[in-house]
């Protein structure tokens, strides 16, 4: 079994482009996933940095950022059983190159940058990222 838990999960840019966002929703939510929250926002750079503080100083953060924020993504939240290692399952590895056919990655990702999709790794993330993102919803 396991517990009632939620994640946060952004639909990036590369997904938003290629008019795919409707098909990746379908996988979370036939897989048992409920949406709670969901919006539609064009990243700023303090807010893409604040999110990515960890990758900070990489090779790959500047593009990262530079990625992140170039046109809109969608943010939700979503909640059920094990939601966050769902959430990851579904995703795949982040090298849509490495990832598991049937995946969001593998189907939609484009690089190791453009993957189409990000999902909270563990449940103090999860708690971090829904504060971030929605600061406007209240803590359970
Ligand atoms: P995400 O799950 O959003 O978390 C960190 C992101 O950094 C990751 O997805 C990728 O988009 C990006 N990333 C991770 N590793 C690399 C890498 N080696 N080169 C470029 N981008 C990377």
């Amino acid at each position: 079994m396991g517990h009632i838990e939620k994640s946060l999960i952004l639909i990036k840019p590369d997904a938003v482009e290629r008019h795919v966002t409707g098909k990746i929703i379908d996988i979370y939510e036939s897989n048992g996933l409920r949406l709670i929250a969901l919006k539609m926002i064009k990243v700023d750079e303090e807010l893409a940095k604040t999110h990515y503080a960890e990758h900070s100083g990489k090779i790959f953060f500047d593009e990262l950022i530079r990625y992140i924020t170039r046109s809109p993504l969608i943010a939700a939240i979503v909640e059920g059983q094990n939601a966050i290692e769902k959430v990851r399952k579904l995703n795949g590895n982040t090298n849509p190159e490495m990832a598991e056919y049937g995946t969001i990655r593998k189907k939609f990702g484009v690089n190791k940058t453009e993957n189409s999709v990000h999902s909270s790794d563990c449940g103090e993330n999860a708690e971090k990222e829904i504060s971030l993102w929605f600061p406007e919803i209240e803590q359970i």
